[in-house]
């Protein structure tokens, strides 16, 4: 007995040692409770209450009494969002401004993990210095439509990259301090009638394509809170939908912190109680008075406002609250900050098509003439939330300046109208187009003309902005705006070297585009220093790395969803829940939003969203999913992997050599997709699995391995209501892009 007991003590060490290694990312929340038992213990209901909903726009209550402060949240995603007031209007500090980084679709085009964790931290690190305690993001939604008016924001049209950079992004962000928000929990695809539009969807694809992000963010980065979106699934609103937020999100996944509602997106005061949701923001009409009636007459037990309370109070003390007075002291950005925003725009920017290699530009290059208004636009705010007041930020025509070589002449000419709209209104006004398919300007389009005869080198900047593309409504269509597509035909007619740059935050239709320009560039809205970014690819200092997020269809009919005939949806209710509720200046006070119709958005495309549809139904694309040019050329060889036969808990390694035959340092992203061959299940043609970003000097060869775990395989069985492997063959696709694989192998699971 003795000799055992000693044994024990001497293992005692080793034993906490492998606890703390196996403590999972969700267990840090848990370090308090204790203290916070206590705490919950003396407060009353009232002051518990105090705590679940908006105490201002951006902030819920914490406990004063006990000097235990606020909870400050920020927007996010890709900036410190300026501290605002009524109807959401910025307060004019001059104190609030912070670094603007590349928006969601242009830190996906990095296809870096590791940039996305460089990029979390510099998040996280200028929330501190704002005083903020949560970030509201990153939004990872799947980006299913082409149109969807969030693209920008959100990551992917694929689960598996989406995962990696909301991973990379959540852990950057909390390990500096800062909790996030990740958002918006779930299937909030499409803008139009984001608040009342009713997800009817199968478990399998809810589970393999929508929640996979969420649950790597979840399980894998230990994402601190979550937000509920705004939209129904399956009948329930997911802010009181039981399924979504206590069976998934913290029966299964585990999570153990709070679930903030979508701005205005909380509906109910019981169901909402009981089904999972901790905080109504901002207001109080339903996790107000409301909800301690409820608590009087029963129908909420107080054990369930304790936990919310609980969960909430984790938050709090894992993420150190900021006196008011040591916060906004200085403006937030940092060097850091500005220099991964400017490496994640050099790395994302994607050279879609290069003919005749007129890019890099040449040295014989003597005069530039940069056409399109968007070379000058500034892309930090706009799209509602997701903006930022940037410290500074370098438009296209500025980076160019910034570059060219000496001696190179940079004319501009603007040749398009700004399209203005506020909330999807257009706002008109004589600069600005009245349609976003009016005809070109005819004094402008001569100037541009003009502008172009003569030089060596066009660069069209065409593409959206973030009135065309915003949350609260989606595009109609993927068509290029206000008559850039005649402008590029007439341009080309006076000079045929035409580098077109699109600058957006989703695909766009390039039909007529492709036609006059030798050479397209997808530049984004890429951060304050996106222009400096896209210069130094268009002149040559770094080669184009970034790869397509998403694919780029021909025209927008060709989507999966319009080819279903699930969007654009028949019942269209109109106003936005975001302006219905807070800016009624905007709708003439005509907020009928309780009495709203839920229409039904069928997700009947199932697991062929994005490439998964082009791919097996053979259609074509006028750019694939994980496309993306280089200046120079890469030779894959010698595939091999580990085993030819791996166990159900087995990792398959995939090792292959990778060759830069060019003579410039590039970065290639090796991209490897799986295809279930002779399977009884089915399955997408081929699905990614691995991916991996890799620095090359001119002539430099590396072997590179990616590694699959056999679990990442598995299908949602439905009839089960589980993950399972179906065993058998599987075929190893190992590409440069999804239509471009260069090698593949086989093995069995
Ligand atoms: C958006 C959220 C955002 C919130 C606060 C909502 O309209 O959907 O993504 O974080 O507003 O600005």
């Amino acid at each position: 007995m003795k000799f055992k007991i000693v044994k024990l003590l001497a293992a005692a060490p080793v034993i906490l040692a492998a606890c703390a290694a196996t403590q999972t990312p969700q267990e840090r929340l848990l370090a308090h409770e204790k203290e916070i038992d206590k705490i919950i213990a003396g407060m009353s209901l009232e002051e518990k209450v105090e705590m679940l909903h908006g105490k201002s726009n951006m902030a819920s209550e914490g406990i004063p009494r006990l000097g235990i402060q606020e909870i400050r949240y920020a927007d996010g995603p890709f900036g410190i969002r300026e501290e605002n007031g009524a109807g959401f209007r910025p307060l004019g500090w001059t104190t609030d401004s912070a670094t603007y980084f590349p928006t969601g679709s242009a830190l996906a085009a990095t296809w870096s993990e590791e940039l996305a964790y460089k990029y979390g931290t510099g998040m996280g690190t200028e929330a501190r210095r704002r005083g903020k305690d949560v970030i509201l993001g990153p939004a990872i939604n799947i980006q299913r439509l082409p149109v969807g008016g969030r693209t920008y924001e959100y990551f992917s049209e694929d689960p598996f990259l989406a995962a990696r950079l909301a991973v990379g992004y959540i852990k950057g962000t909390q390990d500096a301090g800062t909790a996030v928000c990740v958002k918006h929990f779930a299937l909030n695809n499409q803008e139009t009638n984001r608040a009342s539009v009713d997800v009817n969807i199968d478990e399998r694809s809810f589970r393999e394509l929508y929640l996979k992000p969420f649950e790597a963010s979840i399980k894998e980065a230990g994402a601190w809170s979550v937000m509920s979106a705004y939209n129904k699934i399956n009948g329930t609103y997911c802010p009181e939908n039981e399924h979504l937020l206590n069976e998934i999100l913290r029966g299964e996944w585990g999570f153990n912190g709070p679930v903030i509602s979508d701005w205005g997106g909380t509906y109910s005061t019981v169901p909402s109680a009981l089904h999972g949701l901790n905080v109504q923001m901002p207001g109080d009409n339903y996790f107000g008075q409301a909800l301690i009636d409820s608590v009087k007459a029963g129908a909420v037990p107080e054990s369930v406002i304790d936990l919310k309370v609980r969960e909430l109070l984790r938050l709090r003390f894992t993420v150190e609250a900021i006196a008011p007075e040591n916060c906004n002291k200085e403006v937030a950005s940092t060097p850091e900050s500005r220099r991964t925003a400017y490496e994640v725009a050099s790395k994302a920017v994607v050279l879609l098509k290069n003919e005749g290699s007129i890019l890099p530009i040449r040295k014989d290059v003597k005069k530039i003439a940069v056409i399109g208004r968007n070379a000058v636009a500034l892309t930090q705010s706009g799209g509602v939330g997701a903006g930022v007041k940037s410290v500074y930020e370098i438009t296209p025509l500025q980076g160019i300046k910034n570059k060219a070589p000496e001696g190179v002449e940079v004319a501009y000419a603007p040749a398009y109208k700004n399209y203005a709209s506020l909330y999807g209104r257009a706002s008109g006004g004589p600069d600005n187009a009245a349609s976003l398919d009016e005809a070109p300007d005819p004094k402008l389009l001569a100037e541009a003309v003009a502008a172009a005869k003569g030089t060596d080198l066009v660069i069209f900047v065409c593409g959206t902005s973030k009135t065309i593309e915003s949350e609260g409504f989606d595009r109609s269509n993927i068509k290029l705006p206000v008559g850039q597509d005649e402008i590029v035909k007439a341009l080309a007619q006076v000079n045929p070297n035409i580098v077109s740059v699109i600058i957006s935050g989703g695909p766009c239709d390039l039909q007529e585009l492709t036609k006059y320009s030798p050479a397209i560039v997808e530049g984004w809205w890429n951060g304050l220093e996106g222009g400096n970014a896209l210069a130094d690819v268009l002149f040559g200092n770094i080669a184009p790395s970034g790869k397509l997020p998403f694919t780029f269809p021909i025209q927008f009919e060709d989507s999966p969803a319009y080819a279903m005939g699930n969007f654009p949806q028949k019942e269209d209710v109109g106003e936005d829940l975001f302006t219905s509720t807070f800016r009624k200046d905007i709708t003439g006070g005509k907020d009928k939003w309780q009495n709203r119709k839920s229409p039904k958005a069928f997700y009947t495309e199932k697991l062929l969203v994005g490439y998964r549809w082009f791919d097996t139904k053979r259609k074509p694309v006028m750019y694939a999913f994980g496309h993306g040019l280089s200046y120079v050329d890469f030779e894959y060889g010698n595939i091999s992997t580990d085993k030819s036969r791996y166990k159900p808990d087995g990792t398959i390694k995939v090792s292959f050599t990778l060759k830069n035959t060019g003579d410039m340092t590039a970065d290639e992203i090796p991209q490897l997709y799986v295809r279930h061959l002779n399977a009884k299940v089915e399955y997408p043609y081929k699905e990614l699995k691995a991916f991996s970003r890799v620095t090359l000097d001119a002539g430099q060869t590396k072997t590179v391995t990616l590694e699959v775990p056999v679990s990442e395989l598995r299908y949602w069985d439905e009839a089960e209501n589980g993950w399972k492997l179906e065993e058998g063959e599987i075929e190893l696709l190992l590409g440069s892009a999804s239509d471009d694989i260069r090698l593949s192998t086989k093995v069995t699971i």
